[in-house]
């Protein structure tokens, strides 16, 4: 146990000296309590240290590392003739610009700003800038609803918000400024003071007497250009802030403890979670794994397709590559636009080396055959990798032959918001590879197998998976609630930090994610918590109850299933249940919206009045074989739910 730590410590020790530390870490690499019964849960990495994360990944790379003119980000537009280029040194004083705004706008080191953004380089921009003055980001899917945006707003009061006027992603317009101040007006008092909007899509301000466009009539205005609504007191335009911000920036010296973003993932009871990170683990963990994972080399042109919106965007789209130098495309599109043939298009246009893409996105292509993939070379790849969900080993065959060519290894990295950095993965060239397992754990990962008792099992064995050690980029709370923070994840189990994910060992040791254990389902790879979706739904007036469950999808993974039972008085029709589908798009946002919608007339419950969702999963599929149901207070409410089934694909 002792030899471990030392190694341990010697390993993460030895990788700290590649960064810039303004002062070094004293004591040791990490201090933790992971044991609830013994005292408060605590984790902390390179304690002592101080540093600055934007000064790690742009001056650095700029000033030690003469990066300065190799290209930071390829960025390619919604359409393929929209296309820009940012090397680090422009990078880095892009940043320095924006981190002067923030600080005329009065943002201080813990402040939290909210960014709201398509996938545009104003984004990272805006995000660097955040961690040069010591801010913590706060990144909302632009594909959330303005419900969920307002929500993420409050729980932990941002005072700025970046946004941009409006984006396309295929032919889908999203008017997100419109989106934005719906959110900002939701609640009343909102704790926004100012809303800085990127002109991405040459908009001009509602009712603007200058706009040359004012003259038009209305309808042949909007057919000409996107106006937004303005708030001269709340919004200012991001390139005019711009124009007369400072190039020099002195970055905020931070604790390695300190934040650096807070980022908000479903939870099974409902509301979201505020994982918060803090800088120094994480900086370490994102740089280490991207490193060994995709084997970077300089030469890399790595494109990971994920939205910056969500954790795969914020740990291998920005800070793990950029901590490494590392040239990445930043995609604001989608894998189908303008035809099916995009993602590969873009693979021979910039000579992508190595592709971090997500199940549901080879699901989604597999669908359209092989003729699309080859009508491109794909010669430059060398390195696939996956996340979000387990790939089913038919997509994992497809991705490695026709997409690889049967060349390129596949990296099926499993891990979490909460883990920061992959978990279990493979490495190129030393892992054998097996199509559906995430294979084995990263360095210093220390993966268990629990039984329903909280046994360890060794060997071949199937249970809870937990983690037995912290490391690096381990979440350090869930904002503003530290209670949930341990309950979630330290009490099941004392001792363990626990995924919430089940799991399967097989002989040769090899970790096989089975999926979520708790009231979770996984939509094209996006977390969501029935919870979250059924208290939607009951806020509609025609409701009385409502039991959301997950359904197998051969695209998406899963989809929700919804059953409902109505007040009296209220119909079932097909108007209501496009009302209870847009009510939850409004709510949460588009990718929560239930494929299924059944009427019930009963739920089915036990005698102490709990929802039997086992149950109601089994009648979605239409699988008759229910097992025991004794515990079933009214064995009848079956049989009307079966007749009521909605077909399935
Ligand atoms: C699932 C995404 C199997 C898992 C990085 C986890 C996976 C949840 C894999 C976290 C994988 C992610 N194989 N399952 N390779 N990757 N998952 O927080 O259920 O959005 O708990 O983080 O996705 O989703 P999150």
């Amino acid at each position: 146990m002792f030899l471990l730590l030392i190694l341990y410590t010697e390993f993460w020790g030895k990788i700290a000296k590649e960064f810039y530390w303004k002062t070094p870490y004293t004591g040791n690499f990490m201090d933790y309590n992971f044991d609830l019964t013994r005292a408060k849960i605590y984790i902390r990495c390179m304690q002592g240290a101080t540093t600055n994360m934007c000064y790690n990944v742009l001056d650095r790379n700029v000033n030690e590392k003469k990066l300065g003119d190799k290209i930071a980000f390829y960025w390619e537009g919604n359409k393929p003739e929209d296309y820009a280029r940012i090397t680090y040194k422009e990078l880095l004083q892009q940043v320095c610009k924006f981190a002067n705004v923030l600080r005329a706008q009065g943002i201080k080191k813990g402040d939290h700003v909210a960014i709201y953004m398509p996938m545009i380089i104003e984004l990272i921009v805006a995000m660097l800038a955040c961690a040069r003055v010591g801010a913590v980001h706060s990144i909302v899917f632009a594909g959330f609803s303005a419900e969920a945006l307002s929500e993420r707003i409050l729980d932990c009061s941002c005072s700025l918000l970046i946004t941009a006027d409006g984006f396309y992603r295929g032919d889908k317009f999203i008017k997100l400024k419109e989106i934005t101040d719906e959110a900002l007006k939701l609640h009343g008092e909102n704790p926004v003071k100012k809303c800085i909007v990127v002109k991405h899509l040459k908009a001009t301000k509602e009712n603007d007497k200058t706009s040359t466009q004012s003259n038009l009539p209305p309808a042949k205005r909007a057919c000409l250009k996107l106006q937004i609504p303005w708030n001269e007191e709340v919004d200012v335009w991001w390139h005019e802030v711009m124009k007369e911000a400072g190039e020099e920036c002195e970055p905020e010296w931070c604790s390695a403890e300190d934040p650096l973003f807070i980022l908000y993932t479903s939870g099974s009871t409902g509301k979201p979670k505020g994982v918060k990170h803090t800088i120094g683990g994480y900086l370490l963990y994102t740089a280490t794994t991207f490193k060994y994972v995709f084997d970077y080399q300089p030469s890399d042109v790595y494109w990971c397709t994920a939205d910056v919106g969500w954790i795969t965007g914020h740990s291998y789209l920005t800070y793990g590559p950029l901590a490494n130098g590392a040239t990445s495309v930043l995609f604001e599109g989608v894998p189908t636009y303008p035809d099916v043939s995009r993602f590969w298009e873009i693979i021979d246009k910039y000579l992508v080396t190595k592709f971090y893409t997500a199940p549901t996105a080879i699901r989604l292509l597999m669908k359209y055959g092989d003729e699309p993939v080859k009508r491109f070379s794909r010669k430059s790849l060398k390195i696939l990798g996956t996340v979000g969900e387990p790939i089913n080993p038919e997509a994992w065959l497809w991705y490695y032959n026709v997409v690889g060519d049967r060349r390129c290894p596949i990296m099926d990295t499993y891990w979490q918001t909460e883990t920061g950095g992959h978990m279990l993965t493979p490495l190129p060239a030393v892992t054998p590879l097996k199509p559906g397992s995430a294979t084995l754990p990263f360095f210093s990962v220390v993966p268990a197998i629990l039984s329903e008792s909280g046994e360890e099992l060794e060997g071949e064995a199937e249970g809870y998976l937990v983690f037995k050690k912290p490391w690096p980029s381990i979440m350090r709370e869930v904002y503003g609630s530290y209670e949930r923070f341990e309950s979630s994840y330290f009490k099941r189990f004392p001792g363990y930090f626990v995924t919430g994910d089940g799991c399967k060992r097989d002989k040769d040791g090899y970790y096989w994610i089975t999926g979520r254990i708790d009231d979770m389902l996984n939509i094209s790879g996006h977390l969501l918590s029935t919870a979250e979706v059924e208290s939607a739904i009951m806020e509609h007036l025609a409701v009385a109850e409502v039991a959301a469950v997950s359904h197998p999808h051969p695209v998406k993974g899963e989809s929700l299933y919804c059953f409902v039972t109505l007040k009296d008085g209220h119909e079932f029709t097909d108007e209501l249940v496009t009302e209870l589908k847009n009510q939850v798009r409004k709510k949460i946002g588009p990718i929560a919206a239930p494929d299924y919608i059944q009427i019930a007339a009963q739920l089915p419950k036990t005698r102490s009045g709990k929802i039997m969702r086992r149950l109601l999963r089994k009648i979605a599929r239409n699988e008759r074989d229910l097992g025991n149901t004794s515990t079933l207070a009214d064995e009848s409410v079956l049989e009307a739910l079966f007749k009521n089934r909605v077909e399935t694909i």
